[in-house]
């Protein structure tokens, strides 16, 4: 490629500077270069400077917001299955149907940068184990290695990105795919959005060679799984439907028979799980349905004023708070492909350290530059019988997104949820559990309280620290 070609494609949309170093770099840095600059998207990144993507009044849309159908707790342990109507008997019973059929496959994004958490390694890699200190990719993977002993093998298909994907791939080939069958393990990589400079709509470059580039979200998701084969994949074993989560999630009932129970039975294209908020203006983003459409508005856009609406019997209306699970049903996502534009970017002010254009690093002390991310939940008002399904906090959500010290989101956060997790499951069957004492179940062992009735004896004692596995 010549640097001709190239001024020619970036010169239209004043972002020639970026070959400002061209004539210093070797011809393999200019090659890399070069195919970086080959797959931008210019005119995309000139609209999303100039701000035409769609703006959206959250308060006054807000205001005219409905709750999502729903399946709530009380609903799921009524013998006539609440206002929907579906017992859990029934959704369990179609949940296990479709495990069995080999039509569930579970999808795991973990394409993320981590930065809040501050590890060095991919956050998949983090040891969370609070006894074993298995890490969260070990603990997802085994989950997915018991539904398959249980069921029927299940595929996990496992988005990476650029930042994190060989690192993972070595660690999971070291591990032998924590027993996964080869077949079962396919890994995506997501893609990427450069930045650009928050002033100017200038690209910032990373190196004199290279452009600062970051992976475009888990909304990237939708993209990757097409790009890569994955969706021919699904076709190929049959996989008509995925359960999704997020990787730093280790508490997720992953494939959950009932959750995937109700997603059948509603014949929902998209089916979420959500928690009750304790307090309206939790930060957890907020379902609701806005025109008939179902949304996620999220904490920061929720006004107080409609947070607080309580409903009937006194509970707080706008109740369900996403913890990022989802049900899709990979028809519904082939059907997102061929929409354009289906997930629009969304806009962050971050710092991002770059060359400058005297060549010197510049590291600046306040957000610089607009980073551009596509979020999965955007599906959702395009999804036909949208349904959420509630899940008790500490069944489902203890996300790691913090470093040591934060108030919620830590590794010691974690350790504790999982740990009152599996005493519970213990107890549950008429075992005991001393004061103190740290008890750690993995996948392997049991994935509930059902599977732990069938290995752990009424009366028996757990004591100390304790792996059962
Ligand atoms: P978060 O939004 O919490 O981001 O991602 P993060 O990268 O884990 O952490 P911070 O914000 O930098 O501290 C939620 C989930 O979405 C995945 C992450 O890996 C995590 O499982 N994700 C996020 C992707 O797979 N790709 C992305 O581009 C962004």
């Amino acid at each position: 490629m010549q640097k001709n070609d190239l001024v020619g494609r970036l010169a239209p949309f004043q972002q020639q500077h970026v070959l400002r170093f061209w004539d210093d770099l070797s011809p393999a840095g200019q090659k890399r270069l070069a195919e970086q600059v080959l797959a931008l998207d210019l005119p995309l990144l000139a609209r999303l400077f100039a701000g035409e993507q769609q703006h959206v009044d959250w308060v006054e849309v807000s205001r005219r917001a409905e709750p999502a159908p729903a399946v709530r707790i009380a609903d799921r342990e009524s013998t006539t299955g609440g206002k929907l109507g579906f017992t859990r008997a029934a959704a369990i019973a179609r949940g296990k149907h479709a495990l069995a059929a080999g039509e569930i496959g579970i999808v795991l994004v973990a394409g993320g940068q981590g930065s809040r958490l501050g590890f060095e390694h991919p956050k998949g890699m983090y040891p969370i184990g609070p006894v074993s200190k298995a890490t969260l990719l070990q603990i997802h993977c085994e989950k997915v290695v018991a539904l398959s002993r249980t069921y029927k093998a299940t595929p996990l298909y496992l988005m990476t990105s650029p930042l994190t994907h060989e690192e993972q791939l070595d660690f999971l080939a070291k591990h032998n795919r924590f027993g996964l069958a080869e077949d079962d393990l396919v890994p995506f990589c997501q893609g990427t959005m450069p930045a650009v400079d928050a002033a100017t709509g200038k690209l910032l470059l990373e190196s004199r060679g290279a452009l600062f580039e970051s992976p475009d979200g888990h909304g990237g998701m939708v993209a990757a799984l097409a790009k890569s084969g994955a969706i021919d994949h699904m076709r190929r074993r049959g996989v008509k439907h995925l359960f999704y989560l997020q990787v730093d999630n280790p508490l997720v009932p992953i494939g959950d028979p009932e959750f995937i129970g109700y997603h059948l039975l509603a014949e929902s294209e998209l089916t979420s799980m959500a928690v009750a908020k304790q307090e309206p203006m939790d930060k957890l983003g907020n379902f609701a349905m806005i025109d008939g459409k179902a949304s996620i508005i999220e904490y920061s856009d929720f006004p107080r004023d409609v947070a607080e609406q309580r409903d009937a019997t006194g509970g707080l209306k706008f109740w369900a708070g996403s913890i990022a699970v989802h049900m899709f049903g990979v028809a519904f996502l082939e059907r997102m492909l061929s929409l354009k534009d289906a997930l629009p970017f969304h806009i962050a002010r971050k710092k991002v350290p770059h060359v400058g254009g005297d060549g010197k690093m510049v590291n600046p002390a306040e957000p610089n530059a607009l980073k551009f991310e596509r979020f999965i939940f955007d599906l959702l008002p395009q999804a036909k019988n949208p349904l959420v399904v509630e899940f008790a906090e500490a069944e489902v959500f203890a996300p790691l997104k913090n470093a040591p010290g934060a108030p919620k989101d830590t590794e010691a956060y974690v350790h504790q949820f999982l740990l009152a997790q599996h005493a519970a499951w213990l107890r549950a069957v008429g075992a005991s559990v001393a004061d103190g004492s740290r008890v750690e179940i993995s996948p392997l062992y049991a994935l509930d309280a059902e599977q732990v009735k069938q290995r752990v004896k009424p009366g028996e004692q757990f004591g100390g620290d304790r792996y059962l596995r």
